[in-house]
């Protein structure tokens, strides 16, 4: 079995996730510079999930506004998805949350993403609105997704249920 490791991005760890975003977003990816600004914005909570040899495999970011999380990226390798990474990823995230008493976590999606829309209303996000042509490279509608209250039971139980059934890779976080 794999056994991934989660850690803070550091500025060392750009190119790696850089080589994955132009991957996943060929046409409409995050430059370099937006990562190393990310990691050295105060708001910004980085992590990238790594193998036993320290490649990069996924990352994820979120904001911090207030009683607020904003998930701004997420991404898998193309060759590591089905194997619940983005939800070791997006577990990293809530636990922070939990950590700095923040109530509800948001995003945006692009309405065609069926996976990652998925994925999200595994956590029970869901849809809440929508942003219409919010992406440029082809005009597609954003859906805005949100949680109820973390700290409602629904929540807090649904969470512990989708921790529990991590089995795929043996997983560790740094902090
Ligand atoms: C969406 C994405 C992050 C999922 O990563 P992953 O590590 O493969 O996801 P996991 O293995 O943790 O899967 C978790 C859940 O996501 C959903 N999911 C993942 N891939 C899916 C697919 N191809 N079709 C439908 N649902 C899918 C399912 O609900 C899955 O749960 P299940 O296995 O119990 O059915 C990945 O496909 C990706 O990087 N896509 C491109 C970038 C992207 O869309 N990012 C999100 C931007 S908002």
């Amino acid at each position: 079995m794999k056994k991934i490791q989660i850690n803070r991005m550091t500025k060392d760890d750009v190119d790696g996730v850089f080589a994955i975003e132009t991957i996943v977003n060929p046409h409409h990816h995050w430059s370099k510079e937006s990562f190393y600004n990310e990691i050295a914005n105060k708001l910004a909570y980085y992590y990238c999930a790594k193998d036993e040899d320290g490649k990069i495999l996924a990352y994820i970011g979120t904001w911090h506004i207030l009683e607020e999380s904003h998930i701004t990226i997420l991404a898998v390798h193309p060759d590591y998805r089905g194997l619940q990474l983005a939800q070791l990823l997006i577990i990293k995230a809530i636990q922070d949350c939990y950590k700095e008493m923040i109530k509800y976590i948001t995003l945006e999606v692009r309405e065609s993403n069926v996976a990652a829309i998925s994925l999200y209303e595994k956590f029970l996000f869901s849809n809440v609105g929508m942003r219409k042509k919010y992406y440029q490279d082809n005009g597609e509608n954003a859906l805005i997704m949100f949680t109820q209250n973390i700290w409602y039971d629904t929540f807090k139980n649904n969470f512990e249920k989708v921790k529990a059934s991590i089995d795929k890779v043996e997983y560790s976080y740094d902090e």
